[in-house]
């Protein structure tokens, strides 16, 4: 089997590439990175590549896509979506972590899905764990998705404490370890927003059957209530190698030494109601999600650039949202927006944002 991961040098990238070690009969095709020269160098050394991209017009270049029975898309933000929607043409098994592309696009991808006849199986956990609870189920039988939440960071934090939280605060995930846009997403509750868009476009499921409980332990990743009451839930450590592992050898299963789940040891798993009151990101992305079309690249881009200027100390914790409700109320709507309605709306999006963040 040979596998292209894109973003190899990011946290999901390096995990994958464990994974991959471990596997006999795998080799790698491609590997993709951005800025981090050294670490590529040494994976390149490592798994011996065919082909090497480097940065995102890099990734136009489709060798790597081509060549891969599976593309592991690890890149972070909207660095995804051309990546994606090349290895849809290419009939490609996509092993998707990236959920900005769903976010932006998941109109247009979900049409491409269907025309290409492509299979993505998700590689974020909650996603992970969704699509293992439906199997071979038939989804009219599911009455709703239940995504959990860690709650992250500030889940009990007051407005008041928000407003002086710094980056090392945020950075602070309690249950996983991520590259810092995603950390700061989950602080915002921003991916949990993308993360109910992201499971409307996987399993078309209606947002009104997407149910998100806090569930503070990480354990329980998610699950999938059937019409009879029954629930099926997916339970694991929290190690993105296990999603990763699953989704690489779908429909099988292959023996893994990553540590197993103690439930003994665990003792107590809870369960709260989601609060988004001091979460305003949360609460935009489900405004945006419900009005669909250009209104997702918007909050995505808008999003893109303000948690960049957050990481660059240049806004505070609490501006982010503020950015991103700007750019939503300044925007015309697009419906069924084609790739070119995206890239431009995408673009637009981020000049507005860097210039009323000066
Ligand atoms: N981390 C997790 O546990 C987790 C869980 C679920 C889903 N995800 C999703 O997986 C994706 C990756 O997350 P991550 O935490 O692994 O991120 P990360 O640690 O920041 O890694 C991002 C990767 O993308 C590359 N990259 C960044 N900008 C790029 C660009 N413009 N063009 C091409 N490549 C670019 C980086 O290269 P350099 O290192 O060279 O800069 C790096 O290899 C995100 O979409 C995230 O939402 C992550």
């Amino acid at each position: 089997m040979k596998i292209s991961v894109l973003g190899s040098t990011g946290s999901i990238g390096k995990s994958a590439l464990n994974v991959i070690s471990n596997f006999k009969n795998c080799t790698v095709i491609g590997l993709s990175a951005n800025k981090n020269k050294s670490l590529l160098n040494k994976q390149v050394k490592k798994f011996k590549p065919k082909y090497i991209a480097v940065g995102i017009n890099e990734l136009k270049n489709i060798s790597l896509i081509k060549e891969a029975d599976i593309v592991l898309i690890a890149v972070v933000g909207s660095s995804g979506l051309i990546p994606l929607i090349n290895s849809i043409r290419l009939k490609k098994r996509i092993a998707l972590a990236n959920k900005e592309a769903l976010v932006i696009a998941g109109e247009l991808i979900s049409r491409l899905l269907k025309k290409y006849k492509a299979k993505i199986v998700p590689v974020d956990s909650e996603h992970s764990a969704i699509f293992q609870c439906i199997n071979d189920n038939d989804k009219s039988q599911i009455s709703k998705i239940i995504l959990t939440a860690s709650g992250g960071p500030f889940r009990n934090h007051s407005y008041k404490n928000l407003s002086k939280v710094c980056i090392k605060d945020v950075l602070r995930h309690p249950t996983w370890r991520m590259g810092k846009k995603i950390t700061v997403d989950s602080a915002t509750l921003m991916n949990k927003g993308f993360e109910v868009i992201e499971a409307h476009y996987l399993f078309g499921i209606p947002y009104d059957k997407i149910e998100v409980v806090v569930h503070p332990q990480s354990i329980v990743h998610s699950g999938v209530e059937f019409i009879d009451g029954s629930i099926i839930a997916q339970l694991g450590i929290t190690d993105m190698r296990l999603p990763i592992q699953y989704a690489l050898t779908y429909p099988k299963r292959e023996y893994s030494s990553i540590k197993k789940l103690n439930l003994a040891e665990i003792g107590k798993l809870e369960f709260h109601k989601l609060s988004t009151k001091n979460f305003p990101c949360f609460e935009l992305a489900l405004s945006a999600a419900k009005i669909s079309g250009s209104m997702l690249t918007v909050l995505n881009a808008a999003n893109e650039v303000a948690v960049k200027k957050f990481l660059d100390n240049k806004i505070s914790f609490i501006k982010i949202p503020k950015l991103i409700e700007k750019a939503m109320n300044r925007h015309k709507v697009i419906k069924n927006p084609d790739l070119e309605d995206i890239l431009k709306v995408d673009f637009e999006t981020r000049e507005y944002v860097e210039e009323i963040a000066r």
